[in-house]
């Protein structure tokens, strides 16, 4: 019940006039947002009794702390957490068609899902980015920075909506980004977030599949969560191989996981089989090859891929609890 709630208070910006508005009562956030008071009333009630807004008994007046404005109402910060509820609500919607895979073995595409699941992608993904990509998962690859303070080509590959890419473009002015994903929708998307941004200069984004995006002589080539989506990792790993020059770098970003089931099972794990299970699986089943290597594929099977792609170097460069970054050179 809460799920939906957190949803139509981020869609309706109810979170963020309330962290913005100190203690009011349910008329004033109502005024504040144009909604309907009674509905207000009833969804605030419904917060503080999940502890996600505080209640003032005395005045009858809600409020929110900031470590609830934190989570629920600042977009750039690291732990905004409505992107896992957009995710978790497109699982909900496409249940009859998971299910019907379960029974045939056949695949289900990303683009065949509901939109909730790219803007929830786009939104659950971007703060970890915000938080890390920059400051931390770039600096741990050899030589990388400096190239891109210099003026790099760099492709993002199943880019999706563009948050690593427009993240990328902002702090490197001098590089130029091209960010492909097979997916037309969130193409048009990822253009619309570059404009917003201020990045449309220093960023492209084409429709084109890992294994045969154009362009050569790129100095880096990342893929954020998308490998394991692909049904031909191996072909996709050669194709990097071939268009990156000859000293540059592959940036892989997969789901934190362990080498084996027994290691995994804990609430990160849960978090990513069960994903894993219901989006991830499908959408490399749906491909040529068919891999499905899965979300938690551990770092021998990563290993493995880009060697098979023509990689002679590969490590795990850096990570977070929800991330692994690895590096592959040629
Ligand atoms: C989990 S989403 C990650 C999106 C984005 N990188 C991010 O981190 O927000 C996986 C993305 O891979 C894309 N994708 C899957 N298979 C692909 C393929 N073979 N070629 C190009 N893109 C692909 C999907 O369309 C989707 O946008």
């Amino acid at each position: 019940m809460q799920g939906p709630a957190i949803l139509i208070g981020e869609q309706l910006g109810l979170y963020k006039a309330l962290s913005a508005s100190g203690l009011v009562t349910s008329e004033e956030l109502a005024k504040k947002t144009g909604l309907a008071e009674r509905y207000v009333r009833e969804w605030l009630a419904g917060q503080a009794a999940g502890g996600y807004v505080n209640y003032d008994a005395a005045s009858g007046k809600y409020m929110m702390t900031p470590e609830q404005a934190f989570t629920l109402a600042n977009e750039d910060s690291p732990v905004y957490i409505p992107g896992a509820f957009y995710l978790i609500s497109s699982i909900y919607k496409d249940r009859a068609k998971i299910a019907d895979a379960f029974r045939t073995g056949k695949g289900i595409g990303w683009h065949e899902h509901h939109n909730d699941l790219f803007i929830g992608t786009h939104k659950f993904f971007r703060p970890g980015y915000l938080a890390n990509l920059v400051s931390s998962w770039l600096p741990s690859l050899d030589g990388v920075v400096q190239k891109l303070n210099d003026g790099a080509l760099v492709a993002d590959v199943g880019c999706g909506y563009g948050s690593s890419t427009v993240i990328m473009a902002k702090a490197f002015p001098k590089s130029q980004f091209f960010g492909y994903d097979y997916h037309l929708e969130s193409i048009e998307w990822a253009k619309d977030v570059a404009f917003t941004e201020g990045v449309s200069s220093n960023t492209t984004f084409e429709v084109a599949l890992a294994k045969s995006y154009p362009r050569k002589d790129f100095d880096l080539v990342t893929f954020f969560d998308c490998l394991h989506d692909m049904g031909d990792p191996v072909g996709a790993a050669k194709h990097v191989h071939e268009s990156l020059k000859p000293n540059g770098t592959w940036m892989i970003v997969e789901p934190y996981s362990n080498e084996r089931v027994d290691q995994n099972l804990n609430p990160i794990g849960r978090v990513f089989y069960n994903a894993s299970s219901m989006l991830c699986v499908p959408a490399s089943l749906s491909q040529e090859v068919g891999l499905a290597i899965g979300a938690q594929a551990g770092d021998s099977k990563l290993r493995e891929i880009a060697s098979a792609g023509g990689f002679k170097q590969f490590k795990r460069a850096t990570q977070t609890p929800f991330n692994r970054i690895f590096e592959a050179r040629l």
